[in-house]
């Protein structure tokens, strides 16, 4: 990773959704929170509210748990699902599976991560249901327990309702529980036309990571349970994995925040629209192939090798060479502006423009 340069009209930082701060309202709520007596480690006001906020925007009651990272959602909320002899069914391509650093093995006591592939970084539900019934029962092998699916996706597709359902169907029918990474949820959200219900519970999913900090928010995260006699275990391990905060009012207020007057869909519709604005600037340019489906803020594109180390040398910041051969990821936040977009299409363009004119 290098060091972001600062210099300049533009933002130029397209690498990831968190190398932005936070959201005035949220920076403000930590502050309004900061002082003065509180009940510590969660049993606070903000906390409460936090809980009651969720439960309303799942039209079900929740039990919430705060944590700082999206890593210990994941990590923490798959070992409530999952016995230490178990598997979590998981795409190749998935967070838990690339970037964890072994954190849902950790937490799980050793459970294996299975890869199931499908088209657009999915799971394939076919492929799932092929691998969910193999092995029950043969101590020989690992037991599937819990399937994981991230909404969005981290090349920035998204699960439709009827995608999910389907997976949904499959946990169901072979015993299996359903897991959802929205370290990106509210961008899933506002891309589809569908109500939170839908896209999680309804369709199956027992455990949410409910992401907040790539959109907004300085430092939480949500694990969310909609199978409440999953709390009391889920109380222990975050405990014991170091993450019950003692001032939990402060990452409760963040949340408060961003969930109050609908920031987080703001935000998340916000980011996707500048995502879109790149997609038209960038497929009008010749030389340059968009590569996935791009649904949410992430896009992923060829660029000519040349023109990759134009824009770097000229302080763009984003990841490239992590995939196939001059793969370039791009993503956009809730402070991306449209100018900080065409600054980049343009800069693209010129160097294509003057190779061609070569
Ligand atoms: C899909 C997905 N899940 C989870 C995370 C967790 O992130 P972290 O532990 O860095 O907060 C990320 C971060 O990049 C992500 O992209």
């Amino acid at each position: 990773m290098t060091r972001i340069n600062k210099t300049g009209p533009y933002n130029k930082v397209f690498s990831s959704d968190n190398a932005e701060g936070a959201s005035a309202e949220v920076l403000q709520a930590m502050v309004n929170a900061g002082s003065g007596p509180e009940s510590p480690y969660g049993v606070d006001t903000y906390s409460q509210q936090v809980e009651q906020q969720l439960s309303a925007i799942f039209e079900c009651p929740v039990s919430v748990f705060l944590v700082p990272t999206g890593t210990a959602a994941n990590a923490l909320g798959l070992s409530v699902l999952t016995p230490p002899w178990g598997a979590v069914l998981c795409h190749p391509h998935s967070h838990i599976n690339n970037d964890e650093c072994g954190a849902p093995e950790f937490f799980t006591n050793g459970a294996k991560l299975i890869c199931i592939d499908g088209d657009s970084s999915k799971i394939g539900a076919q492929n799932l249901a092929n691998v969910a019934s193999k092995k029950v029962g043969d101590v020989h092998s690992s037991q599937a327990a819990v399937v994981s699916i991230s909404q969005s996706t981290e090349t920035g597709s998204l699960y439709s309702v009827d995608e999910i359902q389907a997976i949904g169907d499959i946990c169901h029918d072979n015993g299996l529980r359903l897991h959802m990474d929205g370290a990106r949820f509210a961008n899933a959200l506002v891309a589809m036309d569908c109500s939170a219900a839908d896209m999680t519970w309804k369709a199956g999913v027992d455990v949410l990571s409910f992401g907040a900090t790539k959109n907004g928010v300085l430092g939480a995260e949500a694990i969310v349970l909609f199978d409440p006699s999953l709390a009391q275990e889920l109380a222990f391990r975050r405990k014991r994995a170091g993450h019950l905060m003692s001032k939990m009012r402060l990452m409760s207020a963040q949340m408060n925040a961003y969930l109050k007057h609908d920031l987080w869909l703001s935000n998340a519709r916000h980011a996707n629209q500048m995502c879109a604005r790149l997609v038209r600037g960038l497929q009008a340019i010749v030389g340059i192939e968009i590569e996935c489906q791009c649904q949410s803020n992430i896009l992923f594109c060829k660029i000519p090798r040349f023109a990759i180390d134009g824009l770097l040398a000229q302080g763009f910041h984003f990841y490239s060479d992590r995939w196939d051969k001059n793969v370039v990821r791009l993503v956009t936040n809730f402070s991306t502006q449209a100018d900080d977009v065409d600054h980049f299409v343009a800069a693209a363009k010129a160097l294509l423009v003057a190779q061609v004119n070569d």
